[in-house]
């Protein structure tokens, strides 16, 4: 084959065949450990397309040293791990794998919430602990989240997906968006209101909004501080949208109550991160979007895509 697909992480062999349909493949091999920068500089090099994991930086020097390629498909919805700027200068396309994640990603968000306020994580290793010696009445008492209110940052299909679940807890739901969303409110029976008052009603806020320059430490101390000190907060987004030095400083000061986090900084987050010292934080790792069918649905896409720029037509799914 004339073509070369650079896959930077191991992925089941359908995946593979189908790429094997317009292009040879090269996979770096490991399933935990993220390509090396040594292997993706040389094997970028003459790829005509790569299939990209957020764990790559598909930067300036990679996109340099890349002479023929194409396209990037990153599997993920999120691209803030693609210098975007750089990638339209040269002509490449940049896919992503939207939509078909939001059902998961919205469950993953609604889970966090349930287990940050009736602490069922914090529950669970108390009783593996030998802790439990009695039922006791305020014994590991949470938060209701029946008919509390909910706060949406960022109304994207994901958000509207978590919505729908919070209609199912009679919850109120509130949400902000950069543009107002008159559709989702009829549709859903969802309140627009201003970024501030989000973060002062809200009992949950759940954070969905894209990394992008703008909403990098988008939620910092002055937001935190608006908060009530029996909310919480859930983000299954990106670390940096939120300031963790932040985040830290008011759960460990208990000015607010809770956060379930998908999501870090610095990702994979260091065994001994503050943040994983606190009892009322639930942290996950990075699992938004983890179920089998629908990451395995992810890769499909990323491959359709490049099969796609590699026969000359459009990306199925293109940043806009
Ligand atoms: C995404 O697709 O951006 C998610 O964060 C992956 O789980």
């Amino acid at each position: 084959m004339q073509t070369k697909t650079l896959v930077t992480r191991w992925l089941p062999n359908e995946v593979i065949e189908k790429l094997q349909t317009v292009s040879r493949v090269t996979m770096w091999p490991e399933v935990d450990q993220p390509i090396s920068r040594e292997f993706l500089l040389r094997e970028i090099e003459d790829a005509d397309a790569v299939l990209s994991m957020l764990t790559d930086q598909i930067d300036t020097i990679c996109m340099e040293n890349a002479k023929k390629l194409r396209i990037i498909a990153n599997m993920a919805v999120g691209y803030d791990n693609i210098d975007v700027r750089e990638a339209r200068a040269r002509g490449i396309h940049i896919s992503i794998t939207p939509d078909i994640l939001n059902e998961t990603t919205a469950d993953l968000a609604f889970g966090l919430l349930l287990s940050v306020a009736r602490r069922i994580p914090e529950s669970s290793v108390f009783l593996r602990q030998g802790k439990w010696h009695s039922w006791s009445p305020f014994l590991l008492a949470g938060q209701d989240v029946f008919g509390a209110t909910l706060g949406i940052v960022g109304m994207g299909r994901i958000g509207e997906g978590v919505a729908r679940r919070a209609r199912g807890f009679a919850m109120r739901i509130l949400y902000h968006n950069r543009t107002r969303r008159e559709d989702v409110e009829e549709r859903l029976g969802v309140s627009y209101q201003t970024f501030d008052e989000l973060f002062r009603l809200s009992d949950f806020l759940v954070v969905l909004t894209p990394l992008t320059s703008q909403t990098h430490h988008l939620i910092g101390e002055r937001e935190l501080n608006l908060m009530k000190p029996t909310a919480s907060i859930i983000n299954v987004s990106r670390g940096s949208v939120v300031d963790e030095q932040a985040l830290y400083t008011a759960l460990f000061q208990k000015k607010i109550y809770g956060a379930g986090l998908d999501v870090f900084e610095q990702e994979p987050i260091a065994k001994n991160h503050p943040l994983l010292g606190l009892d009322n934080v639930v942290a996950l790792p990075h699992i938004g979007s983890a179920s089998i069918a629908t990451r395995t649905r992810m890769a499909m896409l990323a491959a359709e895509n490049i099969c796609a720029v590699l026969t000359d037509r459009n990306p199925i799914t293109p940043i806009v």
